[in-house]
């Protein structure tokens, strides 16, 4: 029996100067898409996956996040005096329970693979799963779910992967496939950020991921990559000497939240699933547009 899924790591120690004013005083996780900040929507993910513990690899300016993790107790008693009993069904809902959510700091910006070691030792010895808070993976059912299950069948290291045009590739880590067609496929080539006609196919790497502990060995070293960063995607390089890595296919909708465009999009695209919003939402789209 392969060991279960039971913990997800979300590295929210990034900056967010993209998004400068909004971010000077609020972390850019806390932006909100609809009515959800975006790191609750990627939490949603992971709970609705079957994830039960929540780490967040967190940094300077990040306190708000912990908090919007935690009960409120004023907010909570003022809900109930008003008899807003919906709302607060619907924040106690979104709570974890005691005891599932831990918070580290990743000290210096040294990188992705390095805020990601800063959780070895609330991860410990078993399988994770990473989600990269700035993206959102829009599915019926939740991306990292589906990659937890396609492990529960085939133990190893998986990485979502989602195609991009061609003059994008430059921006992420590129994967080559055995099989570019398969749901699932043994990857044969991982580059992070590779230049432009070099990249092993369209297929980036999303965001979504189920590393075996062994990866914090390998981080261990420290070793810099593209940009001087300690790279994730080096390290996992390295690992798939020894262990097999495999890529799952998400056909669902992306939205990069680390971009304007992306994030604008996001928003428009989760108000109109929403059908308390949609109707009053078309009706203004169509008047600007
Ligand atoms: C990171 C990863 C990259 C991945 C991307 C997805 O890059 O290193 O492999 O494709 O996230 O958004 P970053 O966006 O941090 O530069």
């Amino acid at each position: 029996m392969p060991k279960p899924i039971r913990k997800a790591v979300f590295p929210v120690a990034g900056l967010g100067t993209r998004f400068l004013p909004a971010t000077k005083a609020m972390p850019k996780e806390m932006l909100t898409v609809v009515d959800r900040p975006i790191i609750q929507h990627v939490v949603d993910e992971a709970r609705a996956g079957g994830i039960e513990h929540f780490i967040f690899v967190t940094g300077r300016n990040k306190g708000v996040i912990e908090d919007h993790f935690d009960s409120q107790f004023e907010l909570e008693r003022t809900l109930k005096e008003r008899g807003k009993a919906g709302e607060l069904e619907a924040l106690q809902r979104d709570l974890p329970k005691p005891g599932q959510t831990s918070f580290t700091r990743q000290q210096s910006p040294l990188g992705l693979g390095h805020a990601v070691w800063c959780a070895r030792e609330i991860v410990g010895n078993e399988p994770f799963a990473l989600l990269l808070p700035d993206v959102l993976h829009y599915a019926e059912t939740p991306c990292i779910g589906e990659m937890i299950k396609a492990y529960g069948q085939r133990p190893g290291n998986y990485i979502a992967v989602a195609p991009v045009p061609a003059d994008q590739t430059h921006q992420y880590g590129i994967v080559g496939l055995e099989d570019a067609n398969a749901k699932t496929s043994r990857i044969t080539r991982m580059v992070e950020k590779p230049k432009s006609g070099t990249a092993p196919s369209n297929l980036h790497i999303s965001g979504r991921y189920i590393l075996e502990p062994e990866i914090f060995r390998i981080l261990d070293a420290g070793e810099r990559g593209a940009g001087g960063e300690i790279q994730i995607t080096d390290a996992m390089i390295r690992m798939a000497e020894t262990r097999p890595f495999y890529a799952f296919r998400f056909d669902g909708t992306i939205y990069d939240c680390g971009s304007k465009i992306g994030f604008l999009a996001a928003n428009v695209a989760y108000a109109l699933a929403r059908p308390d919003l949609a109707p009053a939402l078309r009706g203004e789209l169509k008047k600007l547009l």
